[in-house]
């Protein structure tokens, strides 16, 4: 007996489900993936990849931390990216934020959440600082957190831009992949689309550009 019983029985009938759709779908599952899709989210449990995309097993690797945040010294979501566009080869990238993160509320606060979060949080604040005049401007107070969502997605857009990984599939990659910022909303369940970053050199600040990949 375990005390999750109940969750093993739902894997039970996900298994069977899965089998009457099709009933090979696990041995094809065995030989290997080739998602199209990688998808950068917040670790959230309001906010589902493969759920909310309508996606099954095999179809999408997911990287999901707080507040979906792309750190240069993170190399969990770092080895996750050059995982999914040097070998994997996926076609899109998908940096996904939501409307009423914690983290992001959190970053605007000025609560001491102990030394991790603060170091976690602290790039967020350094969006909204770089962005300080907008933000001011807008009184309500969700509407604000709202905004600082978006400017975070973008934030984490550009500097996947940066890293050599991306680079690499740019050049490289038969289909380069798509970068795509997007936001949820908890009330509707829909995404929104704020930007879509298709590959060329002009689009990566100079001084990020890897002179090996670029020549
Ligand atoms: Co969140």
């Amino acid at each position: 007996m375990s005390t999750l019983d109940t969750l093993f029985e739902r894997n039970r009938n996900w298994v069977n489900n899965k089998k009457e759709e099709d009933a090979e779908f696990f041995q094809k599952l065995a030989q290997g993936q080739s998602p199209k899709y990688l998808w950068i989210g917040c670790g959230d449990s309001r906010i589902p990849a493969e759920e909310i995309l309508g996606l099954s097993a095999g179809e999408i690797f997911v990287h999901r931390n707080v507040a979906n945040q792309v750190l240069s010294t993170d190399i969990n979501a770092r080895s996750v990216i050059e995982y999914a566009l040097i070998h994997l080869k996926v076609k899109h990238v998908i940096i996904c934020g939501h409307y009423g993160c914690g983290g992001v509320k959190a970053a605007l606060s000025n609560e001491d959440l102990g030394e991790t979060l603060n170091m976690w949080l602290k790039s967020i604040k350094e969006v909204f600082v770089e962005n300080k005049a907008e933000l001011s401007a807008i009184t309500d107070e969700e509407a604000q957190q709202d905004r600082l969502v978006e400017l975070n997605v973008l934030k984490q857009v550009e500097r996947l831009l940066h890293t050599s990984s991306l680079q690499k599939a740019w050049k490289e990659n038969p289909e380069p992949p798509v970068i795509h910022g997007c936001v949820v909303s908890l009330k509707t369940g829909l995404i929104k689309s704020l930007i879509e970053v298709e590959a060329d050199e002009e689009k990566i600040e100079p001084i990020f550009r890897f002179q090996n990949i670029w020549k």
